[in-house]
């Protein structure tokens, strides 16, 4: 018998100032897309923005249904976006705002499971880490430099 310790290493900025400049814009695309999320039902909504390599951001917010598990995460409805518009096109960054409309959160919220295996087979098929930056309505944002750091012992294709 044997115990495995997984750690994992994070970075916590303080406010959205303190992130480098190219991200600070990518996170204010990530407000705007929350902005225009579908949440008539959770009241919570969440903006995804990704950059990709060529220059272009794709962003997406979550899409509620009225059959409940129909609806889709902002994380996926971007990501599913640019591999069917830009299937060659290597994802740099996604950055990542979730709030309630009933109180503003103010805490880091991290990309659900599902979003992240989603996120993951993204990261494999290109072979290049993907950072992903996370946060509330306001306040701290969390920073991970691959999507691995979110998910450990993730199921891939070599399972296959
Ligand atoms: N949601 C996201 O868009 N991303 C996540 O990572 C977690 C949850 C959405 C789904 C649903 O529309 C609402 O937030 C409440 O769960």
């Amino acid at each position: 018998m044997q115990e495995i310790k997984i750690t994992t290493t994070l970075t916590c900025y303080d406010n959205i100032e303190e992130l480098p400049q190219h991200i600070q814009k990518l996170m204010e695309h990530a407000v705007e897309a929350r902005k225009k999320a579908y949440a008539p039902y959770s009241k919570f909504r969440v903006g995804a923005a990704l950059q990709l390599e060529n220059g272009v951001v794709v962003s997406g917010s979550n899409q509620e249904n009225a059959a409940y598990p129909s609806g889709l995460c902002a994380e996926r409805v971007a990501i599913y976006h640019a591999g069917a518009e830009y299937p060659n096109v290597k994802i740099q960054q996604i950055a990542i705002s979730a709030t309630s409309d009933n109180h503003i959160n103010k805490t880091p919220i991290p990309p659900c499971g599902a979003c992240r295996q989603a996120i993951a087979e993204y990261e494999m098929r290109q072979d290049e880490a993907i950072e992903i930056y996370f946060m509330g309505g306001e306040g701290k944002i969390m920073k991970s430099n691959s999507l691995k750091d979110l998910l450990p012992l993730i199921f891939d294709k070599s399972y296959l």
